[in-house]
């Protein structure tokens, strides 16, 4: 007979802002997750439509998750706040479970706001998820990397795509797909806001941020403005 266990979810999920609107968005993303586990290109298709709905509805997001963070850990005074964030159990039987377990979060929702001119670095978010612009406008240049990731501090980047984001516009990704990019924001008074949807705890991971130019490749951890 054999057993499973079964481990206990961390903690419950974690909201930091009240509002319907989001809540509402947070309980049928939830479903299309779990439903489309097996094919992250389609839990994209199925969460956009939600998602533009969320994007169209304006004055859910407070001013507090709307400004700028000199001491952003992206630089450039950006703020990268958190909305929300699940916990749940990982049930991966893999050798890296722990680290699966660890960082088992399914679903983080943050606003990111650059403020006027200031770029982010070229960065990767090792998830797949949505990213939509709810105030303002962007550049953005998307990447890909040509090298294998064989050689420590080395990766060699082309670019793949550079858009004139507007409000409403959604980014799909699904790593490698238009993992790697950087954004700029092209508003001369206000900040651009995007909301991210993301299938991982994007803030609390290390990931990559990439300097083409010297051919190399550095971990981070961008961290949360609200959120130690
Ligand atoms: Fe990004």
């Amino acid at each position: 007979m054999s057993h499973t266990t079964i481990p206990e979810p961390l903690e419950t999920d974690q909201w930091f802002v009240d509002s319907p609107e989001l809540s509402e968005f947070v309980a049928t993303a939830k479903e299309i997750i779990a439903s489309t586990s097996g094919d992250r290109a389609e839990t994209l298709n199925a969460l956009k439509p939600f998602f533009t709905a969320l994007l169209n509805k304006q004055n859910w997001l407070p001013q507090n998750f709307a400004r700028p963070n000199p001491d952003g850990g992206l630089g450039g005074g950006i703020g990268q706040w958190l909305l929300y964030r699940s916990q749940e159990p990982c049930l991966t039987t893999s050798r890296n479970s722990w680290r699966g377990f660890a960082n088992a979060s399914t679903l983080t929702i943050f606003s990111l706001v650059i403020p006027p001119n200031s770029i982010t670095p070229i960065h990767d978010h090792l998830s797949w998820g949505l990213v939509g612009l709810y105030q303002g406008k962007q550049e953005e240049t998307i990447y890909r990397r040509l090298d294998k990731g064989e050689t420590e501090g080395f990766a060699d980047l082309e670019i793949v795509g550079l858009h004139q984001v507007n409000r409403g516009k959604i980014s799909h990704l699904l790593p490698p797909d238009g993992d790697i990019h950087s954004v700029k924001a092209t508003t001369v008074f206000t900040p651009s806001i995007s909301i991210h949807v993301m299938g991982n705890d994007t803030g609390s991971i290390w990931r990559n941020q990439y300097h083409p130019e010297q051919q190399s490749i550095k971990s981070f951890r961008s961290g949360y403005s609200n959120v130690p």
